[in-house]
């Protein structure tokens, strides 16, 4: 009997590192040895094989059996190793021919029966494993579609492992399986062709049947027509979705914070690929993919309620560290809806995210990095009684109450948001007022989606593609306004009303509403609207 090896894939963070997994079987005492894994992984991945192998039908080698991992000193947490060391076990006990399970990568867990249970992180996996120069990667049915998304490769569905190594055995390598007539399972794409599926094909064809409706699945979105009036939120929120800037709403009870926010994805434009991947990628890792849609081609919108935790939020848990709620709004949005009501720890672990674009966790089981670029928006009602603070209220709440309630939402966090918009109440006669005359999402959508043009056509020489991610530097080097335009900016810098970090906000929003203008570079109207926006005017 010969070493036999084959390789998988470990997820840190949302990268993918490759792992080489050994087997040997030797004269000794009977008994299974892994090498490599944590702990409490180690154990649960020894009974799940050696159930899958028995109840396969196939016999377990009635010797030393020793499997190594490498990498040792690569954090190795999951179940989705159990393939890979199934199938090199089998190789090295003469099951299957050692050469045939070598070149491929294996990736899934096993049930005890031996089927193939899907895992996390597909994506990112697949994607390391080509760029190690995989060919062939044999994932769990469920997963095949996602792992399709990466070109280049073929990738081969299995069911369970009896029928995997029926076919590592006699089947042609060259030729994917069809394992019968039946689909492969909930989620599962065709097999790819020998030379590995494009991501459209693969994405459009195995996008499921409508689901409820929900602003990141593929139900109907709500529309910017159903709320009436508010011409100022309406503002705020185009221009927002212009440049991805942070939206600050605050207003009484009922004032439509809440529906305006949740329209806000319905003016965004579609993902550009290479960021769909990443928000893909990172939505598996979470193992928050909506079944039978492998590629989210909209930008996310993820609202955690006010109880969440830190963790929750910036991302954690107890063994590998998962994303949080501001990495599944990578490139889209997250909504704090009744802000002052999360707990300050919470809102203080936004500072990071909102400067660097990601977001890093530590662990006992080591410290990564997740992205976490997403445009904010925090809705407050002004007093924690929830009662509209208008003449002829119910609200009892002393200044001081109301003050203390809104200093939850600290200086340094309402430093970060580029506009503040103050949302009162519509009248009567623009709550009667025939909606269908209201302006809907997609007129918007249209104006947002130019002036986004114009904005990457401008930075197209530069990494940046949204005036929400330029970089002080460029703010004050080229992208500096001229200096008839920045007179109003210097006043308030004078006065202390405007911080530096204040300052370029205003720029960069400045920079949409010249987008949305159709301008060359800022002008006085620009600049002292982008301040007005920023100081949050009435606020
Ligand atoms: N401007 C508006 N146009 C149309 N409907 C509105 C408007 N404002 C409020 N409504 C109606 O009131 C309901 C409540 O609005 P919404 O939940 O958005 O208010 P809110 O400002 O978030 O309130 P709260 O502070 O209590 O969360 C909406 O579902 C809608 O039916
Ligand atoms: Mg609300
Ligand atoms: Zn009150």
């Amino acid at each position: 009997m010969a070493v036999a090896r084959t390789r998988c894939v470990a997820i840190l963070g949302v990268t993918g590192h490759v792992i080489e997994v050994e087997a040997d079987i030797s004269n000794g005492l009977p008994g299974m040895h892994l090498i490599g894994l944590l702990d409490t992984a180690l154990n649960e991945a020894r009974d799940r094989v050696r159930s899958a192998v028995i109840n396969s039908r196939y016999g377990w080698p009635d010797s030393r059996i020793t499997v190594s991992l490498f990498p040792a000193s690569l954090p190795k947490r999951g179940s989705q190793f159990d393939l890979a060391i199934a199938v090199s076990l089998m190789g090295a006990a003469g099951a299957v021919p050692i050469e045939r399970v070598a070149e491929p990568f294996f990736l899934g867990e096993l049930g005890l029966d031996g089927r193939l249970r899907p895992v996390r992180g597909i994506l990112p996996a697949v994607a390391a494993a080509v760029e190690a120069g995989a060919r062939r990667v044999v994932v769990p049915a469920a997963n095949a579609a996602e792992a399709a998304l990466v070109p280049g490769v073929t990738v081969i569905p299995a069911r369970d492992l009896r029928e995997l190594v029926e076919w590592l055995r006699h089947g042609d390598l060259d030729r994917p399986p069809t394992w019968g007539a039946e689909p492969a399972g909930p989620g599962a794409a065709a097999p790819a062709g020998p030379g590995g599926s494009g991501v459209p094909e693969g994405a459009a064809g195995s996008v499921g049947p409508a689901r409820p409706a929900g602003p990141d699945e593929g139900g109907p979105l709500p529309d910017l027509r159903d709320v009436a009036g508010q011409p100022m939120a309406r503002k705020a929120l185009e221009v927002c979705a212009a440049g991805g800037h942070n939206l600050w709403m605050l207003g009484p009870p009922g004032t439509g914070k809440t529906m305006l926010a949740e329209r806000l994805p319905t003016l965004l434009p579609p993902l550009p690929l290479d960021h769909a991947l990443e928000v893909t990628a990172i939505h598996s890792i979470a193992g928050a993919l909506p079944a039978g849609r492998p590629l989210l081609t909209r930008a996310p919108f993820v609202s955690p309620h006010h109880t969440a935790t830190v963790a929750a939020v910036v991302g954690g848990g107890s063994s590998a560290p998962r994303p949080g709620a501001v990495s599944l709004a990578h490139r889209g949005v997250l909504f704090m809806d009744e802000a002052p009501e999360f707990a300050t720890t919470v809102l203080d672990s936004l500072r990071q995210p909102l400067e660097s674009g990601t977001v890093t966790v530590s662990r006992a089981a080591g410290t990564v990095t997740f992205p976490a670029r997403f445009m904010l928006v925090l809705a407050a009602n002004p007093c924690p009684c929830a009662q509209a603070s208008e003449p002829a209220s119910a609200c009892r709440c002393t200044p001081t109450a109301r003050r203390r309630y809104m200093a939850r939402l600290s200086g340094p966090l309402l430093d970060r948001i580029d506009v503040k918009v103050t949302v009162a109440r519509s009248s009567r006669r623009e709550l009667l007022a025939d909606r269908r005359f209201a302006e809907p999402s997609e007129v918007v959508a249209e104006r947002v989606l130019l002036a986004r043009e114009r904005a990457a056509k401008r930075l197209s020489a530069t990494p940046w593609r949204a005036n929400s991610e330029l970089p002080t530097g460029a703010l004050h080097g080229d992208l500096r306004p001229p200096p008839a335009a920045m007179k109003p900016l210097t006043a308030c810098l004078d006065s202390g009303s405007l911080s530096a970090r204040g300052l370029d906000r205003v720029l960069r929003v400045a920079w949409t509403l010249t987008d949305l203008s159709g301008k060359d570079h800022p002008e006085v109207t620009e600049t002292s609207a982008a301040l007005a926006m920023w100081l949050g005017a009435g606020l």
